[in-house]
């Protein structure tokens, strides 16, 4: 457990959206696709104290680039803490995404967003915006602790499966998009 996590949750818990980070067996499944043998570009969105960030650097490639979004600024110290010359933190929200990234330029987007939180505007905003930016069969990855948003995911992308970590506080399932 991260004390750092909780106590932020405590105060934010809208936009932090669960009292506990993720397990090490969700951060697995989320990065299961990752190989070290390929260069690409990933993008984090909601990266909190980085428990799936490091996860994420472990798997990549030497050549790939990481950049994380957490928009509570609590968090950003830790982040820059793990000291990974191919990671950028970004200190803002996922809603400036299409400023920072040009079109058809990223090939995976792993997701930790609180999205039953968002209002649906938004959320189908950054659907949108997540599908410019992904290259063609590019992977967007999100887990949810309910199927609140399920439909949403799979009606703005091409493909779509589900996965399920029990080992997680609450269990969560895992989406995976293809665009
Ligand atoms: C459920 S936590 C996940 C943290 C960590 N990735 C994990 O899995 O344990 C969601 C994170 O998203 C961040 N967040 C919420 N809204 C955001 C936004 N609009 N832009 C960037 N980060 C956001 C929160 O501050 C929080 O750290």
């Amino acid at each position: 457990m991260s004390k750092l996590f909780t106590i932020n949750a405590f105060k934010n818990i809208k936009q932090t959206g669960s009292l506990f980070r993720s397990s090490k067996f969700l951060a697995e499944k989320l990065t299961d696709s990752l190989s070290p043998k390929e260069n690409m570009v990933i993008v984090e969105l909601g990266a909190g104290d980085g428990v799936i960030t490091k996860q994420i650097l472990a798997k990549m490639g030497a050549d790939s680039k990481l950049y994380s979004y957490e928009i509570n600024p609590i968090f950003v110290p830790r982040l820059n803490a793990i000291g990974d010359e191919r990671l950028t933190v970004l200190n803002s929200s996922v809603a400036e995404i299409t400023s920072d990234f040009k079109e058809n330029e990223v090939d995976m987007v792993i997701s930790s967003l609180p999205l039953t939180n968002f209002d649906h505007a938004f959320k189908k905003q950054l659907m949108k915006d997540v599908k410019v930016l992904l290259k063609s069969e590019g992977q967007f990855i999100q887990y949810q602790y309910s199927k609140n948003d399920k439909k949403l995911l799979k009606n703005s992308f091409t493909g779509f499966t589900t996965n399920f970590c029990l080992l997680n506080f609450p269990p969560a399932f895992v989406y995976t998009c293809i665009n």
